[in-house]
């Protein structure tokens, strides 16, 4: 069966709710770092459907992980041992930080920052939180009290979790401006802020949330769910500064496209959630731990958080080259392969340009244009993404200026 577009497009915005900045593309397969629409046209994509296709879209090793397992086992709640979970829960151990090896496994990102929530609050015994301006953790109720932006949270400002603070990212001193930070359960804070725009904290800034969370006894809460997995160039991008977070929530990329995400923390804040008191029908699930321990695999064995650095740093060089002298760019800034063009000028037309030349680009805020690209590209996907860049600025200048 296929469909044109615009009976896709048709049926669609009849019967999927309208919470989403839709593109004008129907996309009907992947490989590698390319995606194919309805009509063959091929995209390189710097999208990852938003960052989750860390390895691409034809992984054969994830491919086989996951068909193995459905063919055996679909589904197998988390009150029954599972060999694929304990294989997966060792993998995952691997590579976490030390001292983090108790997780909850959930499906979405949002879910495990709820995890986390319910984690500081228990441990703690106090009500309040921090969480950063700009900061970006998911929109469920009690996530998206920890959510900054307020086109996502007015509709709902009289009830989300009513004890959180938004402090300064970047900007120690914020933190004990007019607040008891004794009364404080946690700290979340993104490493870098993705939706936020793309943003890196200064040194030392993170090492200091660390100190200031030890002083006053609360919980640091690194929130990995898009910078985690290699996409800086490192598993976990809060190892640029060596700091040490009692509670991680990774997402995205970890389940290859299968749902899944985690909740990892220290063993004496995660056991404090008792019988009960926080589970999921699906998380956990064979079929995602298959696929995350493949993910894991991959990531590791293949040198794909090498690749990840050292692209980044083409990437990042070639937009230098290409785009920061022209009159819209303000900066181009980015860590591994989590980059922004920051612009002068609102984002639209210039997206809308390049996927017309055959690039798909994300966005935040505004003026930026996010480039989330799956870890594995290489050097000619580097220059044929950052050319169709610096083409799409060039013919909005025409336009506009
Ligand atoms: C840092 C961060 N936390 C949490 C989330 C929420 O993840 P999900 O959309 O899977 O619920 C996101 C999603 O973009 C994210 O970037």
């Amino acid at each position: 069966m296929t469909l044109e577009f615009d009976e896709i497009k048709s049926i669609e915005d009849a019967h999927l709710v309208h919470t989403y900045q839709k593109f004008p593309v129907a996309i009907v397969k992947g490989e590698g770092c390319r995606l194919y629409d309805v009509n063959g046209k091929e995209y390189l994509d710097y999208m990852s459907g938003y960052g989750v296709a860390i390895l691409g879209y034809s992984n054969k090793k994830v491919i086989d992980a996951v068909k193995e397992q459905v063919e055996k086992l679909s589904i197998l709640h988390s009150s029954i041992y599972s060999e694929q979970r304990a294989l997966f829960l060792r993998r995952l151990m691997s590579v976490t930080p030390t001292g983090l090896n108790v997780a909850y496994l959930a499906n979405s990102g949002t879910e495990a920052i709820e995890a986390a929530l319910k984690v500081a609050l228990k441990n703690t015994k106090r009500k309040k939180v921090i969480a950063m301006k700009g900061a970006y953790h998911g929109k469920t109720l009690g996530a998206l009290s920890l959510t900054f932006s307020e086109k996502y949270r007015s509709s709902f400002q009289d009830v989300v979790y009513k004890g959180v603070d938004f402090s300064e990212y970047g900007d120690l001193s914020d933190l004990e401006k007019g607040r008891n930070l004794d009364e404080f359960a946690a700290i979340f804070v993104e490493p870098i802020q993705g939706e936020g725009g793309i943003k890196i904290p200064p040194d030392g800034f993170l090492k200091g949330l660390r100190e200031v969370a030890d002083k006053h006894s609360m919980l640091l809460v690194v929130d990995e769910v898009q910078s985690g997995l290699g996409r800086t160039g490192k598993m976990w991008a809060h190892q640029h500064w060596n700091v040490e977070p009692d509670v991680m929530t990774i997402g995205k990329g970890i389940g290859g496209g299968i749902p899944m995400a985690a909740t990892i923390g220290r063993a004496e804040y995660m056991n404090s959630l008792e019988l009960g008191e926080h589970t999921s029908t699906t998380g956990g699930n064979p079929i995602a731990c298959a696929a995350g321990r493949a993910v894991l695999d991959v990531l590791v064995e293949g040198r794909v958080i090498e690749n990840a650095r050292t692209s980044g740093a083409s990437l990042i060089r070639a937009l230098n080259e290409k785009v920061s002298s022209l009159r819209v760019v303000r900066e181009v800034r980015g860590k591994g392969l989590m980059i922004a063009v920051d612009l002068k000028v609102r984002f639209q037309e210039i997206l809308l340009k390049a996927v017309e030349l055959g690039l798909l680009t994300l966005y935040s805020g505004r003026t930026v244009l996010r480039l989330l690209p799956p870890l594995i590209i290489g050097e000619s996907e580097v220059l044929n993404g950052s050319s169709i860049i610096r083409d799409s600025l060039i013919w909005y200048e025409k336009q506009h200026i």
